[in-house]
C-alpha cells in the first residue's frame, strides 16, 4: 500500500533560497545562495560539535574570557573556530564580526559580504544542557568597499538576511532574507535543513513576559512598574500574565516567535547585556519580518540604531506587536 506519510517533495534549504531567489529576480547573483551554503554548513557542523560535547567531555571552561568579559566555554572556542573557517572558505565573505573576536576580521580574497556573528548564544546554559543557538546577521560590502568597518557600523535596517539556528532536540533555522520568516528543521539523515514553518508569523498578542526578575534592582522605576503591572489581573483575560525565561536569548526568542509575547533584556547601569549587530538587530529584524517589534528601552526602533563599535550593547524589547505597543504606551512612548 502507499505509505501516504511519506512527503516525497521535501523543501530543502537550498531548493527554497534557489527558489526565492528566482522569485525576486533582481538579486537572482546566486551570491546570497552561495553564502547560505556556507552558513548552513557552519550550523550543521556546530549542531554535530553539541551533540558530541557529552560524549568528547568539551563542556566546562577554556581557561580563556573574550572581550566582553564572559567567561568562554570550549563550545564558545570551538564554535567560533568552526564559523571562522566556514566563512573563509565561503569565498563570498569579506568582513566578519564575532562575540568571541575582539576586533572584526578582514578575509584575504574576494567577498561581497559582512557577516556578525554570536557563535554559540546561552552558553552559560550549556553544562545544564540547556538549548543553545547561533545567531548571525548580513549586510552587503558598502559599494565600492574593500572590506572595513564600515560595512558594519551601519542600521540594522541594512541588512539583507539574519536568523538563527537553534540547538534543541533538533536544529531550527529561522530565517529572513527580506521577504517574511521561513523556518528548517535539520535532518540529520539527509544532512538537509527542511522547511517545516513557511512564511511563519507572530501571535499578536500573548500574555507572557519573559525577562530575568533578578536584574529588578538596577531598572528604572517606570520599567519596574510596568512589569509589575503585567502581574496583576489582566482586564481582557482576568488572570495575570505568565512568565517564562530561559537566559538563552535564542531559546527565549523561539518560544515569543512561536507562542507570542514579550522579551526584554532592559539596560542594567550604563550600558545593556545584548549586543546590537548580532544580537539585537540579527533578532529585530526577524520579529518585524515576523510581523512583531522590537524596540530600546527609550521606545526607539532597534532597527534604527546606529552602532558606533562592533561590541555595542543596547537595551531590547521585542515580540508580539500588542505587547510591545502595551510597552511603548504605559513608559509614555506612544
Ligand atoms: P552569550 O551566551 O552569547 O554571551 O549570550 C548570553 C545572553 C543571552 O543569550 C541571554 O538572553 C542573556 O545573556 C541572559 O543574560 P542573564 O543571564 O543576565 O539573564
Ligand atoms: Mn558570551
Ligand atoms: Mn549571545
Ligand atoms: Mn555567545
Amino acid at each position: 500500500a502507499k505509505d501516504n506519510n511519506v512527503n516525497t517533495d521535501i523543501v530543502t534549504l537550498t531548493r527554497f533560497i534557489l527558489q526565492q531567489q528566482a522569485a525576486t529576480a533582481k538579486q537572482a547573483t546566486g551570491e546570497l545562495t552561495l553564502l547560505l551554503n556556507s552558513l548552513q554548513f557552519a550550523f550543521k557542523f556546530i549542531a554535530h560539535t553539541i551533540r558530541r560535547a557529552e560524549l568528547v567531555n568539551l563542556i566546562g571552561l577554556a581557561g580563556a574570557s573574550n572581550s566582553t568579559g564572559d567567561d568562554q566555554k570550549k563550545l564558545d572556542v570551538i564554535g567560533d573556530e568552526i564559523f571562522i573557517n566556514a566563512m573563509k572558505a565561503s569565498g563570498n565573505v569579506k568582513v566578519l564580526v564575532s562575540e568571541e573576536q575582539e576586533d572584526l576580521i578582514i578575509f584575504d580574497g574576494p567577498g561581497n559580504y559582512a557577516v556578525c556573528c554570536d557563535p554559540i548564544d546561552g552558553s552559560s546554559n550549556i553544562d545544564a544542557g540547556v538549548s543553545v543557538g547561533t545567531i548571525f546577521g548580513v549586510y552587503k560590502l558598502l559599494p565600492g568597499s574593500k572590506g572595513s568597518i564600515k560595512d558594519v557600523l551601519r542600521p540594522g535596517t541594512e541588512m539583507v538576511a539574519a536568523g538563527y539556528t537553534m540547538y534543541g532536540a533538533s536544529a531550527h533555522l529561522m530565517l529572513t532574507t527580506g521577504n517574511g520568516v521561513n523556518g528548517f528543521t535539520l535532518d540529520t539523515q539527509l544532512g538537509e535543513f527542511i522547511l517545516t514553518h513557511a512564511n511563519l508569523k507572530i501571535p499578536s498578542s500573548r500574555t507572557i513576559y519573559s525577562i530575568n526578575e533578578g536584574n529588578a534592582a538596577y531598572w528604572p522605576p517606570i520599567i519596574k512598574k510596568f512589569i509589575d503591572s503585567l502581574k496583576q489581573t489582566q482586564k481582557e483575560t482576568g488572570k495575570p500574565y505568565s512568565a517564562r525565561y530561559i537566559g538563552s536569548m535564542v531559546a527565549d526568542v523561539h518560544r515569543t516567535l512561536l507562542y507570542g509575547g514579550l522579551f526584554a533584556y532592559p539596560v542594567k547601569g550604563k550600558s545593556g547585556k545584548l549586543r546590537v549587530l548580532y544580537e539585537c538587530f540579527p533578532m529585530a529584524l526577524l520579529l518585524e519580518q515576523a510581523g512583531g517589534k522590537a524596540v530600546n528601552d527609550e521606545g526607539k526602533r532597534i532597527l534604527d540604531l546606529s552602532p558606533k563599535e562592533i561590541h555595542e550593547r543596547s537595551g531590547i524589547w521585542l515580540g508580539s506587536k500588542d505587547e510591545v505597543d502595551k510597552f511603548l504606551t504605559f513608559t509614555g512612548k506612544v
